[in-house]
Parts: C-alpha cells; sequence; structure tokens
C-alpha cells in the first residue's frame, strides 16, 4: 500500500463495530438462552475467529446481508470435532478459555504464527486455580488444551491490568459454585461487566475488585455494538495532524474506561467536541467533532498507559509531529501484542528518518521532526500498518507499507474509508 501526503482531513465517518464488544457479545450470546441479534458487528477478521469458534461450538451463526450478527445460544456446548482456531485474536483465545473452562469436554485452541508466540499463563493460572486442566506448549504459548467443569469460585488479584484476564476468569466464574472476585492492578476496559448485565447477569464492584456469583443463566439481547474508539483512533490522530482538519464521527464508542484517548488529545491541543450521548446495554455512544489545534507534547505512564495500550502505536506514530514530543512509560505490555509493539514503532519512526529512545516499558520520541517517506514494515500487525499510514500523510514523499492488509485483522475497510476524509 502506498500512501501520498495529504493537505487535509476533513469530512465525516462511521466506523464499524467495536472489537471488544463484539467479541464479547458474540461470545455471551453463544452461551444465553435464545437467539441474539446483533448489528454493526466488527468487520474484522479477530471477531470473525470468534464467531467460528461459536460455530464450531455447536452454536447456529448467521451474518444477515444488512451485517447484522445471530447468534443461537446453546448451553452446554458442545465438543468441537477439531481444534478451535483464534486466527490471530488473542481476545478469543483467552476469553473464551474461561468459558471452556466451566464445560465438560476437552477442547483444543490454536492461533496463527503471531498468537503462537503470545503468553497464555495469565489465563492458566486463574483458571486452573478454579479447577481447570489446561496444558499448552512450551513457555506456556499456545495451542492451548483446556478440560473443564466442576470449577470453585476464587479471589483473584491479577498481576497484570488486562481486561483479557478479566474477563477469563469472570466468564468462567459464571459456571463455578460460589462467587468469584477477580481485582486489578489498574482499571482496564469494562465491556465484560456491561455485556454480562446486558446478558442478564448480576455483578457487583467495589473500587477495582469485580465479584459475580456462578450458576446465573443469560438470556439473549438484541444488541448494538458503537463504532470502534480504537479503529477512529486513525482518523482522530490524523485530523489532529492538519491545522483546518474538522472531522465528525458519528456512533462512536465512548466508553470512560476506553476514552482517555479524547482527554489526551485535547490535552495535546485537539478541540474535540462531543455533539450527543446516549446509552445502550450499558455503554455509551457518542458523535464527536474533532478540530486540530497546535498540538503540544505529552507524557503518557501508569493508568493512562493500560487505558491508551491499543492507541499508543498511533500516539507513538504522530508524535514527531508534536512541538515536545511524547514519552511513553509503564507499557511493557506493547511488546507481547500481536507484535513487539515498542521494537517495530522504534524501526519505523526510524525508517521515516525520525529519531526516538527505545525503553524496555515504552518510547520517548522527540517533538518537532519532519519524518520523510519510506518504506514501512507492519510485521503483520494491524495497528502497526494503520499508525505509520496515519505518519505518512505529513511527512514529504510517498510511503511504502508492506504488510498493509493486515488492517484486515480489526478493520478491513481503513485505507479505503481514510481516503474519504483526506484531501491532497
Ligand atoms: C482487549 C484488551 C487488551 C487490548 C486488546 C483487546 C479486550 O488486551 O490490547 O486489543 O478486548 O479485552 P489485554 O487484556 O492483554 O491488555
Amino acid at each position: 500500500m502506498i500512501i501520498r501526503p495529504a493537505r487535509n482531513v476533513l469530512g465525516a465517518v462511521r466506523l464499524p463495530g467495536d472489537k471488544s464488544i463484539s467479541h464479547r457479545y458474540a461470545m455471551l450470546g453463544a452461551i444465553a438462552e435464545g437467539k441474539t441479534r446483533i448489528t454493526n458487528f466488527s468487520t474484522g477478521a479477530d471477531c470473525a475467529s470468534t464467531l467460528n469458534c461459536a460455530r464450531q461450538l455447536g452454536c447456529e451463526v448467521i451474518r444477515t446481508p444488512e451485517g447484522a450478527v445471530e447468534i443461537s445460544g446453546m448451553q452446554p456446548l458442545r465438543q468441537p470435532s477439531d481444534s478451535l482456531d483464534c486466527g490471530n485474536s488473542g481476545s478469543t483465545m483467552r476469553m473464551l478459555s474461561g468459558i471452556l473452562a466451566g464445560h465438560d469436554f476437552e477442547s483444543r485452541l490454536r492461533g496463527d504464527e503471531s498468537l503462537s508466540r503470545r503468553p497464555m499463563g495469565r489465563i492458566m493460572e486463574p483458571l486452573r486455580q478454579m479447577g481447570a486442566k489446561i496444558t499448552a506448549a512450551a513457555n506456556e504459548r499456545p495451542p492451548l488444551c483446556i478440560r473443564g467443569a466442576g470449577l470453585r469460585s476464587i479471589d483473584y488479584r491479577m498481576p497484570v491490568a488486562s481486561a483479557q484476564v478479566k474477563s477469563a476468569v469472570l466468564f468462567a466464574g459464571l459456571f463455578a459454585h460460589g462467587e468469584t472476585s477477580v481485582e486489578e492492578p489498574f482499571r482496564t476496559r469494562d465491556h465484560s461487566e456491561q455485556a454480562l448485565r446486558a446478558f442478564g447477569a448480576e455483578l457487583s464492584r467495589t473500587r477495582n475488585r469485580v465479584t459475580i456469583a456462578g450458576g446465573q443463566k443469560l438470556h439473549a439481547i438484541q444488541g448494538f455494538v458503537p463504532g470502534d474508539i480504537s479503529s477512529a483512533a486513525f482518523f482522530l490522530c490524523a485530523a489532529a495532524l492538519f491545522a483546518d482538519s474538522n472531522l465528525v464521527i458519528e456512533d462512536l464508542l465512548l466508553n470512560p474506561t476506553r476514552a482517555t484517548l479524547l482527554d489526551l488529545l485535547r490535552a495535546l491541543g485537539a478541540r474535540i467536541s462531543v455533539i450527543n450521548l446516549e446509552e445502550q446495554h450499558g455503554e455509551l455512544v457518542g458523535t464527536i467533532k474533532l478540530e486540530a489545534g497546535p498540538l503540544k507534547g505529552a507524557t503518557i505512564s501508569g493508568g493512562d498507559s493500560v487505558a491508551l495500550i491499543d492507541e499508543l502505536p498511533v500516539l507513538a506514530a504522530i508524535a514527531p509531529y508534536t512541538q515536545d514530543g511524547i514519552e511513553i512509560r509503564d507499557a511493557r505490555e506493547l511488546r507481547v501484542k500481536e507484535s513487539d509493539r515498542i521494537a517495530l514503532v522504534a524501526r519505523n519512526l526510524r525508517a521515516m528518518g525520525a529519531e526516538c529512545e527505545e525503553r524496555e516499558d515504552g518510547l520517548r520520541v522527540p517533538g518537532n521532526q519532519q519524518l520523510h517517506g519510506a518504506e514501512i514494515d507492519s510485521g503483520g500487525d494491524h495497528r502497526i500498518a494503520m499508525a505509520f499510514a496515519v505518519a505518512a500523510l505529513r511527512a514529504t514523499g510517498d510511503t511504502l507499507i508492506h504488510g498493509a492488509d493486515a488492517a484486515k485483522i480489526s478493520f478491513p475497510e481503513f485505507f479505503q474509508m481514510m481516503e474519504s476524509v483526506v484531501e491532497r
């Protein structure tokens, strides 16, 4: 994919449904009583992996011509005849493991080359404590083999702040005897809590600790998935780069555990207004407008690094165009995402002529730098491909992105939709 420099970003977009919420609605729909119908379901390959796993587990799953997804729930799920293919999706493997831990059969979960390198010990530990038998390849890497049933409740303090781990434990908690609690070191996205409630379960939260009682039955919903804010990040950051930009994003997910990007862009100098706001199944949805201002700089650390974890690559990619640069700390988790995102961001920034300092847990990218077009390596990582497509819009000369089709993992329409708001 070749990206030519742009003059401005102008217009309005409406984005496919949020990846995190789509996974959860699909998984809970698979174990709920009745037929769940989900509109604006994510168009990404990751969520298609979750739907395929639901099919392999015996659920009827239909995509209607209007793009809605219908899932007929089944309880219990059926033992799959083949291993469950999670593709590139860590969310599918980790969260589904929580559900499979509650089922009295053996199942295997495998992934592609990238997923096969990602750590699974973080879900194996609590699910084993609950009584599931789980084995993995060397170093607790996929494939996983899970034999579940007869779970006991636990009170688990997560060593890493991960919404996927929290979700796996809460989903397993549905099948356990007694009350399961999970405590997170920093607040992570709360879509599982919202979705469980939408499907009829009760949960309680005190500070960073969530508790769920086992044995609760779920009921199908008619759900709408708001536009993916992590996909919106590429558009918002692109618009933030041009003084005369004006970008409207309709029906966007504005859940406070996901909307830290808006606070950060405001702190950098962008003007963002929320035009309307409503709640659907516990999720805030709204229309926002961004107009650029001169971009200052920022340091991102602690809980903000957790909340912005998926947006950090694109923030690092636009950092050279800010006045004072961006420093990212406490983001070691970036090294075990779909790629080592710290190393790849640093390498690609340097390819475009930027200076940057790579650290074990983050990066420091000085501001006031002009980038030039270059050859970019996505490393097969969707967010790296899209982040550097954004950086390329303000560079001098064309940029060639190798492995740009990785965008299909979360956002197949990305390049086409970006073209619709870019002025040259
Ligand atoms: C996700 C949680 C995050 C995030 C991922 C989606 C989720 O991962 O990076 O893209 O839907 O719960 P971790 O749970 O590993 O932090």
